[in-house]
């Protein structure tokens, strides 16, 4: 009935849009949870708050801690600070991602630093300082991704960094194999979330998508539940696609049935 029972899943931008519904899942299915989140003082941190009174509410235990993934030194003190007060990590899940609208070729270099600083080195630094707690409780690592990975969009550097991740993903599977971790990926599909309503204004005949095809932030959340629950323990490696079928259909006309 609870299959992370006991468990602690920390998710990386917890406090709105997938990791917010990641994290009230994982405790859901019976977690104690560590939120994160990057900007002090503002909206961000108040849904934080909120959703840590909520997980409490359900009778699980919440951490809520402020770190930049992008700077290794605020992800030492986001692990220090999930062993200090819970001794143990069983689930690292990789949520959060900041990444600039606009074609690769007209990237800043500091637009550039950012794309890969939060979305690539602030990964591998989780991942890095995960690994003595994970190998201990032989735990789960789940990165969400997008289906930028694998097809074009115009506005979508943060794709290229996807795919990266991706890659990670095989990579870590297997070199964490003997340490009894299991790394995965959920890639999803359109979520309305506030980085949606952004990527919206670039993005050429979007509102002809259908309702249907718009994924919840809860059927990511669910995939990623399933990944760190006992069912998966025969999957490493992977990367499951939860896109409500748009990546089969893309070459079909919008106006089919
Ligand atoms: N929306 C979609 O259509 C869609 C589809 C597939 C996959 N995804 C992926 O799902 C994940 C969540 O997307 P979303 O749309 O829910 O995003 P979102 O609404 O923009 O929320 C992003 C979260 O990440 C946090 N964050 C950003 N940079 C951070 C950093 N350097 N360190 C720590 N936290 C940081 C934010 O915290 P602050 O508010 O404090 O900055 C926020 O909590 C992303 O990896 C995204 O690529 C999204």
């Amino acid at each position: 009935m609870l299959p992370l029972k006991d468990k602690v899943a920390l998710i990386t931008g917890s406090s709105r849009g997938i990791g917010n519904a990641i994290a009230r899942k994982c405790a859901l299915a019976g977690a104690d949870v560590v939120i994160n989140y990057r900007k002090a003082g503002g909206s961000s941190q108040e849904q934080a708050e909120q959703l840590c009174k909520e997980i409490e509410g359900m009778g699980r235990s919440a951490l809520m801690v402020q770190a930049d993934i992008a700077a290794k030194d605020s992800v030492k003190k986001l692990f220090s600070e999930t062993a200090g007060r819970f001794g143990r990590l069983d689930f690292l899940i990789l949520n959060a991602a900041k990444a600039p609208f606009k074609p690769v070729e007209k990237l800043f270099e500091r637009e550039l630093r950012q794309l890969v600083e939060t979305n690539y080195l602030g990964n591998i630094f989780c991942i890095q300082e995960s690994v003595p707690l994970l190998a201990k409780s032989g735990g789960r690592i789940v990165f969400i991704s997008s289906l930028g990975s694998r097809f074009y969009n115009p506005a979508y550097p943060l794709g290229s960094m996807k795919a990266a991740m991706e890659s990670v993903v095989r990579d870590c599977a297997e070199s964490l194999r003997h340490k009894k971790i299991l790394v995965n990926a959920v890639c999803g599909g359109i979520v309305r979330t506030d980085s949606f309503k952004i990527l919206r204004q670039y993005w050429e005949n979007i509102d002809m998508l259908p309702d249907e095809l718009f994924v919840e932030p809860d059927e990511i959340a669910d995939a990623t539940v399933f990944l760190c629950a006992p069912e998966s323990r025969g999957i490493t490696g992977q990367t499951l696609v939860v896109d409500r079928g748009l990546s089969n259909s893309l070459f079909r006309a919008v106006s089919n049935p």
